[in-house]
């Protein structure tokens, strides 16, 4: 078992950002360590035993303990059942059991490599906290965000250039960020090396592998997030296996849930 950060949280903030969106925002006092993009956190949303397993949410930022002041990390969840409904209703000031920061996150891009960051939906949390941290470091990542429609596009800042595609063409380009990326960017890596782009992704199932198909057509680099259900989020049930390239699993709660693109069968997921 490997070593588990638990810490007690109180929620800051619980805001409405779609009709099904909340952006939450947590602090505490104690040691935790500091979180990667591509990371995550559990959380146990009840005292009571239903919900029994905890939830996992990815960072979708996170700002360090300045002068005097508590860390604070945020996450970006979507009202799907029974936890995430009984998360939307806690206000500010309750206190939530967490454990994190947990996973494998998102690697730097190589000297080379210019980072496109493709979101699927509720996929946009953990990228917009890679985004942050690209920044900082010089890079000018660009991310392009796939919705249904223009009405699901939450009340949140997008860094700058963002591209939005629809589904239903409301807003933005018709199309997901898959086509975008395909139509836009139609460079293969050169033969031996050289520039080239570095694909993250985060979203469902069936972005993943298509992320997964262009990168490899196109020589690019792809470091892709995996949302698989978990059960203890701590690689000791074997509840979140993906089927691996070549046969055999990996855990999406302790070996990735951020995969280089070749290391999973993306397919064998849809
Ligand atoms: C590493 C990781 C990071 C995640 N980050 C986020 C995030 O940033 N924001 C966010 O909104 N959600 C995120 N999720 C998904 C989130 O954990 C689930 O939405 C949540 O656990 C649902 O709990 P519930 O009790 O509300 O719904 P449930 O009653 O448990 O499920 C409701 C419906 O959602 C489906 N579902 C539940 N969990 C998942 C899952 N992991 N993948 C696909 N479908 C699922 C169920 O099959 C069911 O149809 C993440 C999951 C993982 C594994
Ligand atoms: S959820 Fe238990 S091993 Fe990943």
């Amino acid at each position: 078992m490997p070593f588990v950060k638990q810490f007690d949280a109180e929620i800051i903030e619980n805001r409405p950002v779609t009709e099904s969106w909340r952006e939450l925002v947590l602090s505490w006092d104690g040691l935790a360590e500091t979180p990667a993009p591509g990371q995550f956190l559990t959380l146990r949303v009840s005292p009571y035993s239903d919900p029994l397993l905890r939830r996992p949410f990815a960072f979708s930022g996170f700002v360090g303990r300045a002068a005097g002041e508590a860390p604070r990390a945020s996450v970006i969840y979507q009202i799907r059942g029974g936890a995430t409904r009984l998360l939307s209703e806690l206000a500010p000031g309750a206190r939530l059991d967490a454990i994190g920061p947990l996973g494998r996150g998102f690697p730097q891009p190589g000297a080379e490599e210019t980072p496109i960051l493709a979101g699927g939906g509720i996929g946009l949390g953990p990228l917009l906290f890679l985004a942050s941290a690209l920044a900082e470091i010089g890079e000018a990542p660009l991310l392009v965000l796939g919705l249904r429609s223009l009405s699901l596009l939450p009340r949140i800042e997008l860094p700058e250039g963002a591209v939005l595609c629809t589904d239903d063409g409301s807003s933005g380009f018709r199309g997901t960020p898959v086509d975008w990326i395909s139509r836009e960017r139609p460079e293969s890596r050169p033969s031996g090396g050289g520039a080239a782009v570095r694909i993250y992704g985060c979203g469902p199932a069936p972005m993943l592998a298509a992320l997964s198909g262009l990168a490899g057509d196109r020589g690019w680099a792809a470091s892709l997030s995996a949302e698989q259900w978990m059960a203890c989020g701590v690689g000791a049930c074997m509840g979140c296996a993906l089927p691996r390239s070549g046969g055999g699993f990996l855990r999406a709660c302790a070996d990735g849930p951020v995969f280089d693109a070749g290391e999973i069968d993306w397919k064998a997921c849809l």
